[in-house]
Parts: structure tokens; sequence; C-alpha cells
């Protein structure tokens, strides 16, 4: 592939929020391009029929309305080779979708999009996107990552993958550049929408060295979200005096009614635990109605979580990274790297 007429992006693509950057030539400078008018990108996929679908904020909204027609997490089941999201779209049509091949829907709507607002700022020499750069977790599965690579592959993208917290220490550096000097050693400590992360990494005269890495794929911003969900569940059950399926099987025993009925549940219910998880970063109490349907008829429950409690649900999972990141301290030690000069938050 001629790869010195198109241009190249940098995709952050995260399980829930996805950031795109462009390097100014002139300048050198990272510059973050906006989707649908904003840099952070839900990475979600909603679909009005098979052939035609949005991503970001507006299929957020979308999926709030339609759950069955959105996608969400696809990078989550990249390793799965049997996982398939049962699609049914706002015009009736039923089909399933693979993670890569949302991916690939996801990065094809990313580069045309991201090729118009070239357009926009360089006019005719725009130009087209045919390189990208594409950041994954330090512990990423590697048949997670040839996925990765084959959807934006499809997509016509010649593809470099990058280490999350290595581009993560780079970029903080650009903008703090006391610790932008030969042997500096930055920790950075990435708890994402899907998988946390923890990179020891050191300033060499050229680049950045790893030193240690930890992570666990499962422990993340969704993983505390399941909490709330999980706690919701309960009341709810409790209130309506009905049991949610707790396994495949007992979702196979449903007929497609109960079926769609517990989906779309499911949907009101993670949306709004994810919402209430949020809003317990600032408040100390978070309230949500959620509009549910309970043997065929709408209801109204209203959720409600305090700080206090919904700590004491996620103290494990919290401990877990505390774990982790004197795991990966050791390994550094191991290497003769007994400090770290900043600890950056991901
Ligand atoms: N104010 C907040 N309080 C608590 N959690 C928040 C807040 N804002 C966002 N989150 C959570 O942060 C997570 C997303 O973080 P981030 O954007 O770093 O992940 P990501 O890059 O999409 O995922 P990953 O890197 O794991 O693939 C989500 O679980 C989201 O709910
Ligand atoms: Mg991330």
């Amino acid at each position: 592939m001629d790869t010195t007429t198109g241009k190249e992006i940098s995709i952050d693509l995260g399980t829930t929020t996805t950031i795109v950057s462009y390097t100014k030539k002139k300048s050198g400078k990272l510059t973050q391009l906006k989707y649908s008018g904003e840099k952070l990108i839900p990475s979600v996929l909603f679909f009005r029929s098979e052939s035609e679908w949005d991503i970001g904020k507006n299929a957020l909204a979308g999926m709030a309305i339609h759950p069955l027609a959105g996608v969400a997490n696809f990078k989550s089941h990249l390793s799965d080779p049997e996982y398939r999201y049962e699609m049914t779209a706002v015009n009736g049509d039923h089909f399933c979708l693979k993670p890569h091949e949302a991916t690939k829907r996801f990065l094809m709507k990313i580069v045309k999009n991201m090729e118009d607002a070239l357009l926009k700022e360089f006019g005719a020499m725009g130009g087209t996107i045919d390189r990208a750069v594409i950041t994954v977790p330090a512990k990423f599965p590697v048949v997670a990552k040839g996925r990765t690579k084959k959807a934006a592959r499809d997509c016509g993208l010649d593809v470099k993958l990058t280490s999350e917290p290595t581009a993560a220490a780079t970029d903080y550096l650009q903008s703090y550049t006391e610790f932008d000097r030969p042997g500096a050693v930055i920790m950075v400590y990435d708890f994402g929408g899907g998988t946390f992360d923890v990179s020891i990494v050191q300033r060499q005269p050229n680049n950045l060295k790893e030193i240690a890495t930890g992570g666990d794929n499962s422990l993340s911003g969704n993983l505390l979200t399941d909490r709330v969900v999980q706690y919701l569940i309960k009341r709810i059950e409790e209130r309506y005096a009905i049991q949610f399926p707790k396994d495949a099987d007992e979702l196979d025993d449903l007929d497609s009614e109960e079926i769609d009925e517990y989906r779309s549940n499911m949907a009101e219910i993670w949306r709004n635990a994810n919402h209430m998880k949020e809003i317990l970063s600032g408040e100390n109490e978070s309230e949500r109605d959620l509009q549910l349907i309970i043997k065929g008829k709408p209801k109204v429950f209203g959720a409600y979580l305090s700080r206090e409690d919904f700590e004491d649900m996620i103290r494990p999972d919290i401990n877990r990274t505390v774990d982790i990141v004197q795991q990966t301290l050791k390994k550094a030690s191991e290497k003769g790297i007994n400090r770290v000069d900043v600890v950056v938050m991901a």
C-alpha cells in the first residue's frame, strides 16, 4: 500500500469511550478530532437497519429508546469466538453481529467522519485516511489484538497497535514536561471501562521503555457497574416478586416476548446503574426512576443507592487493583527500578 498519500490517525479504542487524534505535521502537536461535535466518542453502535447505523453520542441516545438495536462493549468480547450480538434494528431487521464485525463497523464510521473533518480543516489537502495507530491494553489477549487489526484492515487501514499505558505516559509527558527527562519513572494506573492496566515505564533518551506491567481484563468500570446491576436486580425481584433468569439455560426457557422483555429491562437497569455509579463520584446519594416492563406491564421502579453502600460493594475490586500495583512495583524492583517519580491516573 502506498502510505505516503494518505493521512494517519491515532485511535484510543476504549471499551466505553474512543478518542481519535491527528498529529499536525508542522507543529507535531496531537489534536483530537470530533465526532458529532464530541471529542469523547461513546464506543457504541445503533442500527436503524442492518445496513444503516450510527456510532457515538447519537447512537447512545438511540439505544436508550431502542435497546435491542444497540451494541456496547464490543472490545470486551473480541477474544471470544462464540460471542454474537442478537440485533433487532429499529426497522425490524434481525441479524447477528460478531464483536470484530462491530469493531469494523465502528471504525468505518470513524474513518469516514474523520476524513470529512480533515477535509474541512485542510480543504483539498485533507486527503484520505489510510493508516491508523490503535491503542490496546497492555494485557490484551493475542487473539483480540489480531481481530482488532483485522477489523481495521477490513476498513482499508494500514494498522499498527501500541500499548495503552505507554500511549498515556507519552501523552502526559507532552503536557508535564518536568518529567520528560531521561531516567524519569512513570506509573500509569488505568482503570478503564473494560480493563485495568498498570504499567511502569521509564523515559529513555529517545523513547519510553516498559519496565513492568500488570493488569486484569475483567477488573474495570463495567465490573463496578455490574455490582450495582446485581444490587438493583435483587431489589427489583423483591419488589415485584419475580425472578430474572440466572444463566443461559434459564434464558432459553423463556418465550420470545419474555426474552425481549428481559433484554430491554437489562439494558434499562445497566444504563441507570452506570449513571448512578458515575453520580456517586461527586454526590453521597443517587436516585433514578427505571422504566421497566414487568409481565408485559410498564412499571416505574425508584432506585436508590448511597455512596457508602456503593463503596462497600466495590471495596474488594479496588483492593485487587492495589494488589496488582504492588505486584507490578515488585517486578520493577527486580529489574532495578525502585522508585516512581509520578503516577498518572489515565
Ligand atoms: N464520573 C465518573 N465516576 C465514576 N466512573 C466514571 C465516571 N466517568 C466515567 N466513568 C467510568 O469510567 C469508565 C470509562 O473509562 P475510560 O474512558 O478510561 O475507559 P475506556 O478507555 O473506554 O475503556 P478501556 O480502556 O478499559 O478499554 C466507564 O466504566 C465509566 O462508567
Ligand atoms: Mg482506555
